[in-house]
């Protein structure tokens, strides 16, 4: 394996800067965004900082090739094609993972089992015994990205997805991603100086990563990455990993600034608390049930409020009047707390308005399959520096469409 990995870590679409920015801290070179992840070189020490310290990838995958595939013949000739020797040994388990877009195949499994076949042939071929095949717990996860009719085959260093950082032990209908809450938490400029507060915590990613970020916790601290089983950099990896692990540990700080969660449904908040006793932050981490349209006042020292409220997309066109009318309150509770940053991740087209204030920035971005807008909004009495800057000055929108006697149904 050559000495500085050509890598590509993954990311929700419209983050792809966010990573950038990251792995450029984290010590990564030629650094290259694509849609939906980022290209880069990094030794092996350096792509093992970006698994144990990357808070916004998904995945972090070491690219084998890319290739023409035209029919499940072509498939397998490709495939066939890559020296699966050199990274696998008959000793070693692995496992495939296919994703189609636009291909001439409409199964993921179909690809999987070609690929499968592929690899197991190759090798009982050049070392005269194939690796078995672990579904749920391989040494080496293959992953084959087949758009029409290219093929790109990739191992990913990290196993389990990133986001997976091992506290979230109670799920509640709508979590934020873990790497998308601190990707969101990046934009917003936090780094764990001031206050956070979110006013509809849910099971509390956003305050729990936020949390890490105050502590400078690793967020990969608590749990281990594929690479650490490969048969030929395993060992190496180990050892590395455990210096990396250590010097962690012993950087982490005390957490000083408070981190508060409001939530007004009990049940969010019973997960929100076992989460955040998970992750270990149960002293720095403060929940209460609360409603965020009456916001009790917040410390007049400020800090950053962010929060991404229901979308509203289980109450059918009926319940978007209800919506508007609460967006409407919660634009009125949220800009009453003077001196504090407000940051929204919306997934409702009619949020911007109904929320009546000109935001200062704003940043497209997919939260898994739906279209969602973050908007960041100045403190009362204040101005911050604006991620996207927008032309006009801050003003109130026109609220005439929107009026707060429109009551509406509860929100979830
Ligand atoms: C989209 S979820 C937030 C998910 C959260 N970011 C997470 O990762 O789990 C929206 C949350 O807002 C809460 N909520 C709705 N209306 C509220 C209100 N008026 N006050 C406080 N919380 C509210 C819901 O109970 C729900 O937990």
């Amino acid at each position: 394996m050559a000495e500085r990995l050509a890598l590509f870590a993954t990311t929700a679409r419209g983050t792809e800067d966010l990573l950038a920015e990251e792995l450029k801290e984290l010590g990564a070179r030629r650094i290259r965004q694509d849609r939906g992840g980022v290209r880069f070189l990094a030794s092996l020490d350096e792509a093992l900082m970006v698994c144990l310290w990357s808070r916004i990838a998904m995945r972090v995958l070491y690219p084998l090739g890319e290739f023409e595939a035209h029919g499940a013949e072509g498939l397998y000739e490709a495939v066939a094609s890559v020296p699966w020797e050199e990274h696998l040994t008959p000793e070693t388990t692995f496992a495939v993972e296919a994703t189609l877009k636009d291909s001439e195949h409409s199964h993921t499994g179909f690809v999987a089992l070609k690929v499968k076949d592929a690899v197991v042939d190759r090798m009982r071929d050049k070392m005269g015994a194939r690796p078995d095949v672990d579904p749920r717990n391989p040494d080496v996860r293959v992953v084959a990205h087949l758009v029409r009719e290219r093929l790109s085959l990739s191992l990913d260093l990290c196993g389990e997805p990133l986001h997976r950082r091992g506290y979230r032990v109670r799920p509640t209908p709508a979590p934020l991603k873990e790497t998308l809450a601190a990707a969101l938490l990046r934009a917003a400029g936090y780094t764990g100086e001031e206050a956070l507060v979110d006013p509809m915590c849910g099971s509390g990613t956003i305050l729990i990563e936020g949390g890490l970020i105050a502590r400078r916790r690793a967020p990969g601290i608590a749990r281990d990455f594929a690479v650490e089983k490969w048969p030929h950099l395993g060992a190496r990896a180990r050892e590395l990993l455990e210096d990396l692990r250590a010097d962690a540990r012993r950087n982490e700080r005390k957490v000083t600034v408070p981190i508060l969660g409001f939530d007004k449904d009990p049940e969010a908040l019973e997960a929100a608390r076992r989460n955040v006793k998970a992750a270990k932050l149960a002293e720095e981490i403060q929940l209460e049930e609360g409603d965020a349209t009456k916001l009790p006042p917040l410390p007049a020292s400020g800090g950053l409020l962010i929060t991404n409220p229901p979308y509203g997309d289980r109450l059918g066109s009926g319940g978007q009047k209800g919506m508007k009318s609460f967006y409407f309150k919660l634009g009125d509770s949220l800009r009453a707390q003077a001196g504090w940053r407000v940051w929204v991740l919306s997934g409702n087209p009619a949020f911007e308005s109904a929320f009546h204030s000109r935001p200062r920035s704003r940043r497209d971005l997919w939260n898994g399959p739906i279209a969602c807008t973050l908007l960041g909004y100045s403190p009362r009495g204040g101005t911050e520096k604006s991620e996207a800057p927008l032309g006009a000055p801050e003003e109130p929108l026109n609220v005439a469409a929107v009026r707060p006697e429109d009551e509406g149904e509860e929100q979830r």
